[in-house]
């Protein structure tokens, strides 16, 4: 299967629009193909719309963004692209009709993937050329910050389409949930419709209204599901003796039953109750102004769980532990080059970044915090290099910031690129004396520059330990290689650490 460098969507509604933005913002191009021409202006807008949030997300240095291009030629798009996912409308015919069609017109190694909410892909590759390459990948809305996608395979779906259908979803920062078996409604939608259809009786019989039903939610079981999950969360609900004991205790009340099997009449009368509940719930707030506030927290709560290596913050830590091995890989040739004296002594280009419009302040600048964590991602590629990474952090050693020199030159910009050129002016056992400077990329400019001393410590201990020698050497060859350069005017302000 082909390295994904461009993602072709089939159908750009809800989903195409959230699948887009999420692809664009990790550096893939998108050709979105729609039936209908109008559907351009909506999915740039809908791209606009999730770049918001989703630019908070992770403030690892992130590739270039891909570019987004539309087309109503589906067989066009299917001919130029290296992965295809369809999200046409939930009608069987259709999309047997329309994934045929482009298989076509798609090489073989194209991979072609359904965000169908349940239909089977056995059925779905019932007329495709090669439909070993057919698998269903269903996301949840909004596809752009929630990870979750069940990978379903068919009949004829090979092991390999689904191992490299798992390998793009997670370079875009998902979490694939393999499902072992295909089912109709595969396994999340299955759990909410048993969810929604008692939702629906219980408003159907008034015994609640929906915002009730919320309620009974988000203050309770939605707080433990981000984290746990029902199973695990029931395995703590049985104390000591876990999930045995809670089934001894809750599993007569399964024969009573709570529950029904069927779903109540869609009656005039019900569907007025669930809109008129829900309207109250919204309170005059606009679709739009609800998905923001939803974008804002969801962000929020992945940052939270990522804190404790849990659900999906597991799944963004993962995510950002690649986008910094890849910062770092781009600036690795650059490094290895000046650490055997190959090139004359050079000033380090280790991070090319720009400007987010989310880290600019109330003056239309890059606001202060901003400059710290460029610089932190500058110093983290160097020290990746050197072999400070994750496995050696985890083995109890690393490096702790002890001070800091920042100075502010020139004016950065919304969007404005930038680079940090690095050196290492100083070295020993425990020490790291780093000089990053920021420059604007289109005129050179020097618009700010970090003078900072690192520690290395044993982080158990909590104290001050010498690095691996083989750490250090690199540092110090690097200092070397750059010993020649001039000491530049800013250097040397600290308090602790020029010597
Ligand atoms: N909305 C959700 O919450 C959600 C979640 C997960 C999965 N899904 C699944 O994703 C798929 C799409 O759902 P949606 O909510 O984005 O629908 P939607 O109605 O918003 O978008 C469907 C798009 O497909 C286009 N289209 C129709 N026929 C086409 C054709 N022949 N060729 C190309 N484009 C065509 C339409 O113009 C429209 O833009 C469905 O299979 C749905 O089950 C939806």
């Amino acid at each position: 299967m082909r390295q994904v460098k461009t993602l072709g969507l089939l159908g750009t509604g809800v989903i195409g629009g959230g699948w887009a933005a999420r692809a664009l913002h990790f550096g893939i191009d998108v050709v979105a193909a729609d039936v209908k021409g109008e559907m351009e202006a909506w999915i740039r807008g809908a791209v606009e719309n999730a770049e918001g949030a989703l630019s908070r997300l992770t403030f690892a240095p992130l590739p270039p963004k891909g570019k987004l291009s539309f087309t109503t030629d589906l067989n066009l798009m299917a001919g130029s692209v290296d992965f295809i996912q369809e999200n046409i409308p939930e009608q069987l015919e259709l999309k047997q009709r329309i994934l045929a069609q482009v298989s076509r017109h798609a090489p073989r190694d194209v991979l072609i993937a359904s965000s169908t909410s349940g239909l089977m892909p056995s059925d779905l590759q019932r007329d495709l050329q090669h439909p070993e390459r057919l698998l269903v990948g269903h996301p949840f809305n909004p596809v752009y910050l929630l990870p979750l996608v069940e990978l379903v395979g068919g009949k004829t779906t090979s092991a390999d389409a689904l191992e490299a259908a798992a390998r793009f979803y997670r370079y875009i920062g998902m979490h694939p949930l393999k499902v072992r078996r295909e089912v109709p409604g595969h396994l999340t939608d299955r759990l909410q419709e048993a969810l929604w259809r008692e939702i629906l009786h219980m408003v159907n019989d008034g015994v609640a209204t929906t915002g009730e039903l919320d309620e009974s939610i988000i203050y309770g079981p939605g707080l433990r599901w981000a984290g746990m999950g029902t199973n695990l969360i029931y395995h703590l609900a049985g104390g000591e003796t876990g999930m045995r004991h809670m089934l001894r205790q809750f599993g007569p009340c399964l024969k009573w039953p709570w529950t029904k099997l069927e779903a109540p009449e869609l009656t005039e009368e019900l569907i007025d109750r669930m809109v008129e509940g829900t309207q109250e719930q919204a309170a005059g707030r606009s679709i739009r102004e609800l998905e923001r506030l939803r974008d804002d927290y969801l962000v929020a709560i992945q940052q939270v769980l990522r804190q404790f290596n849990l659900g999906a913050g597991a799944t963004l830590r993962a995510l950002e532990e690649r986008l910094y091995e890849e910062g770092a890989a781009n600036a690795r040739p650059a490094l290895e080059a000046a650490a055997v004296g190959a090139s004359t002594p050079a000033v380090l280009r280790l991070v090319e970044t720009q400007v987010r419009p989310e880290w600019v302040d109330y003056n239309g600048h890059m606001t202060d915090s901003r400059y710290l964590q460029v610089f932190g991602d500058a110093t983290d590629a160097l020290l990746r290099y050197a072999g400070v990474d994750d496995v050696y952090r985890r083995s109890g050693r690393a490096l702790y910031t002890v001070e800091t020199h920042v100075t502010h030159q020139a004016e950065a910009r919304a969007l404005e690129p930038l680079y940090v050129a690095s050196r290492v002016l100083e070295v020993d056992a425990k020490r790291v004396r780093l000089f990053h400077a920021l420059h604007r990329r289109r005129d050179d400019v020097q618009v700010a520059t970090a003078e900072q001393l690192y520690l290395h410590v044993n982080s158990t201990a909590g104290k001050a330990a010498p690095m691996d020698p083989e750490v250090q050497a690199r540092l110090a060859a690097l200092q070397a290689a750059q010993a020649p350069l001039p000491l530049p005017r800013e250097a040397g302000r600290l308090a602790r650490g020029a010597h």
